[in-house]
């Protein structure tokens, strides 16, 4: 049983960025060498790269792009014209949170630049270490996971529709290495899970209208030998009446400090349809996915996308022309509907504005 990242979809190789294009899995593995900070703004807004970790590191090397751009163009006046590619950079998504957390990372770095090394050398290190950090936590957050579930299993809730034979996980969207620095958070979870034997079955929600679920999941999991099934959105209420489903186990974009937590548009569904059958709701994602500077979900900017990934397949189109159409790619699930938020820091159960500031060691 053989449970490992297996794919490194975002590498840093001989001065320039290399991005897997996650807009052509799984039918193709087609890798883009990327030297130039707009083509950085283009993959993360044009999905190249997506997953709000991915898209966080990936914008930490577009810094480190940008800055040697603007420095052979002027060697004295650099940092200052740097700040429109900031703006560039922190205006493609709005959602994930992680983006502007990777930015603020990297702005910090170049106010702190010693005159003792090369300025893009300390950059670039600065850069691969927000790569590095994100990969290490997720290891960490696999195995609180694992752990979690592991104990949730051994006591099965009275009143629960689950089956106490039920091992199976419901996970949506894409939350693996390929929406991470590596390893994944939600996948990540379940990769630990399976590991150790602790669950059965994977089943991936398709994650409409952009298949991350079908295209990536599906593709990445396989990859890993984990035993997936796919199934379309709507089936989810079905296997959890049919007692099958233990945990849904999904990952986040932003979470503010009451533990509301912004994911993939469908996530709020399943929340409302696990606490229905009495299933197990987590939410699984890296520290750097928290804004404490937001009370609630209610803040938290949702991104609309537009009507050509709804009205259409592949290039297909499947709806009438001129129909209209509203497209929003997140939504908010209450944190009253969440179990438990599992970060590389350790685990909030029922979270509260209370418990999320004592694992971030700042006051509620
Ligand atoms: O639009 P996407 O594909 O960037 O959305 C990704 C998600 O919603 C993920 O669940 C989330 O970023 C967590 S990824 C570890």
């Amino acid at each position: 049983m053989r449970s490992d990242q297996s794919v490194n979809a975002i590498q840093w190789q001989d001065n320039r960025l290399r991005l897997l294009d996650q807009r052509k899995l799984p039918l193709q593995e087609q890798w883009l060498d990327i030297s130039e900070v707009d083509s950085v703004v283009a993959a993360i807004r044009d999905m190249v790269v997506r997953g709000a970790p991915a898209i966080g590191i990936t914008a930490a090397y577009g810094v480190v792009i940008a800055a040697k751009q603007r420095r052979q163009q002027d060697a004295y006046h650099w940092q200052q014209s740097l700040q429109q590619d900031f703006d560039a950079l922190a205006a493609s998504r709005p959602t994930a949170v992680n983006l502007f957390w990777a930015l603020q990372q990297m702005k910090t770095a170049l106010v702190n630049l010693s005159d003792e090394a090369d300025p893009i050398d300390q950059l670039l290190a600065v850069a691969k270490d927000i790569h590095q950090q994100d990969r290490d936590g997720n290891r960490a957050m696999g195995d609180y996971g694992a752990k979690l579930i592991a104990g949730s299993l051994e006591s099965v809730n009275l009143g629960s529709v689950r089956s106490e034979s039920a091992k199976s996980v419901i996970t949506h969207c894409n939350t693996g290495s390929l929406a991470t620095g590596g390893y994944g958070t939600a996948l990540g979870v379940i990769r630990s899970a399976w590991r150790e034997g602790i669950i059965d079955r994977v089943y991936a929600d398709e994650t409409r209208p952009w298949w991350q679920g079908a295209r990536l999941t599906a593709w990445e999991l396989q990859k890993d030998q984990i035993d997936v099934t796919l199934i379309a959105d709507s089936v989810a209420a079905t296997l959890m009446a049919q007692g099958k489903i233990a945990w849904v186990i999904v990952g986040a974009d932003r979470i503010a400090a009451n533990g509301d937590a912004a994911n993939k548009i469908g996530t709020y569904s399943l929340a409302v349809l696990a606490r229905h059958h009495g299933v197990k709701f987590m939410v699984a994602a890296p520290t750097t996915t928290f804004d404490l500077s937001i009370s609630s979900g209610a803040e938290i900017p949702i991104e609309q996308r537009g009507e050509e990934e709804v009205v259409s397949v592949n290039g297909q189109r499947m709806a009438p022309e001129n129909v209209a159409v509203y497209n929003p790619v997140f939504d908010v699930t209450p944190a009253d509907l969440i179990d438990a938020i599992v970060t590389e820091k350790g685990v909030v159960e029922k979270p509260t504005s209370r418990g999320i500031a004592q694992l971030m060691g700042a006051t509620a």
